[in-house]
């Protein structure tokens, strides 16, 4: 080893007992730093080292600190890891007798899939759907709020199941729900849950469901849940996929919601006609989230380009309104996003932002430039799927 090398490799050393010291303390952005110095000191480091024994065991370490670092991260954007919720579950229950070292294990391993976060999003945030906000406040909300008001006959909804074209605000009205209430949000998106842990899939909702017991009140969020719940023949199911299927019926099922404890299931489909009819049956409230109208459309491009200069009144808005029938708030808001960028573009393009230090003006955006972009962004919804909504809504859900 070369004297630069061998400070290579101790400086790594160092860095990486660092970021152990930090992650110990729960210092996690300072270790993410160290990690990934740790990392990239040794990539440099076999990059001029010929010892295969010494670069199997570099190599090894180094996807160790860097599983570790994205690990930290995701914790870190999702507010607060599951792990660190359950330890502090763990020493309010008064002990570690509540849960084994088998979920324990589990819930390690789920840290990245689902979130506990604390969202943070307003009512005001989200344009029109005031029958479905004010049904989410009812059935969600207040009863985790004022636990002592929904007992007895008044009893809460178990389950409420949100439906409705893709991108038109479901995952934001569960996400203001829960801001609201300041419930424990546990967030998982079933397709990621059973992408990723197939085979295993049935612990996994076994084990959200016990850390929302434990951590009540609190609001079990289930998003896309037509995957996990399909209602698929017999034959063409897995097995794995039957044994989710089963695991999550039987928890919402069984569970019971004690007075100043209240545990609340929502689930999020695009595709309601998939679902298993036991468990359609599971969600009470079936809150059907449609299109936006006219005026919300105009609030959602508002909402979209707030802090952005704009030479449009709130005529234009309504005519904008008027121009993007059939758009879902998603497809509104990726309108939004072409059309500020076309003043930076055009600023780009004639050589303007090229000195760092040069002040540059931008110009308002008009009325013009969303009539280009509708053109060119289509929604994505068409008459016969929706019908197949509306058809749906009729049927099972309510307004
Ligand atoms: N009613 C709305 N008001 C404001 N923004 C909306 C609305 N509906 C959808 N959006 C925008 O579209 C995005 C997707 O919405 P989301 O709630 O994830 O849709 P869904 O869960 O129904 O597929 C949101 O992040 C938001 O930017
Ligand atoms: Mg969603």
């Amino acid at each position: 080893m070369s004297s630069f090398d061998s400070k290579l490799y101790q400086f790594a050393v160092k860095e990486a007992n660092e970021a152990v010291a930090y992650d110990g303390k729960g210092q996690y952005r300072q270790a993410i730093n160290k990690y990934q110095r740790a990392a990239e000191s040794l990539i440099q480091f076999i990059k001029y080292n010929n010892n295969q024994i010494m670069i199997k065991k570099c190599k090894k370490q180094i996807e160790e600190y860097l599983d570790r670092a994205k690990l930290l991260k995701s914790h870190l954007n999702g507010a607060r890891s599951i792990k660190s919720a359950t330890d502090r579950d763990i020493k309010e229950a008064g002990g570690e007798g509540e849960i084994s070292d088998e979920e324990r294990e589990i819930l390690d391993m789920i840290s990245g899939t689902i979130i506990t976060e604390s969202p943070n999003v307003k009512w005001s945030d989200i344009a029109g759907l005031k029958s479905s906000k004010q049904v989410l406040r009812e059935a969600i909300v207040l009863p985790i709020m004022k636990p002592k008001l929904f007992t007895g006959a008044r009893k809460p909804w178990s389950g409420v199941l949100l439906f409705g074209p893709p991108g038109c605000g479901k995952t934001l009205l569960a996400k203001a729900a829960a801001s609201e209430c300041k419930a424990t949000f546990f967030s998982a998106s079933s397709a990621d849950l059973l992408s990723k842990w197939l085979g295993e899939s049935e612990k996994l909702v076994s084990a959200l469901f016990k850390i929302g017991r434990l951590r009540a009140p609190s609001l079990i969020f289930i998003d896309e849940i037509d995957s996990l719940a399909t209602k698929r023949g017999e034959g063409s199911e897995s097995g794995g996929e039957r044994r989710v299927k089963t695991q999550l019926l039987s928890e919402i099922q069984g569970m019971k919601t004690t007075e100043n404890k209240p545990m609340l299931v929502l689930g999020a489909t695009n595709r309601p006609w998939d679902l298993d009819n036991a468990m359609l049956s599971r969600f009470q409230k079936k809150v059907y989230v449609p299109l936006p109208d006219l005026e919300a459309r105009a609030e959602i491009f508002k909402i979209h380009t707030k802090g952005v200069n704009m030479a449009l009144d709130d005529e234009d808005f309504i005519e904008l309104g008027v121009r993007s029938e059939r758009y879902s708030g998603r497809d509104i808001s990726n309108v939004c996003r072409e059309v500020i960028m076309m003043p930076i573009r055009e600023l780009d393009a004639s050589g303007m932002l090229e000195h760092p230090e040069q002040e540059v003006k931008v110009r308002d955006i008009t009325l013009d430039d969303f009539k280009k972009t509708l053109k060119k962004v289509k929604p994505m919804m068409d008459n016969k799927d929706l019908a197949r909504y509306e058809d749906w809504a009729q049927k099972y859900g309510e307004y």
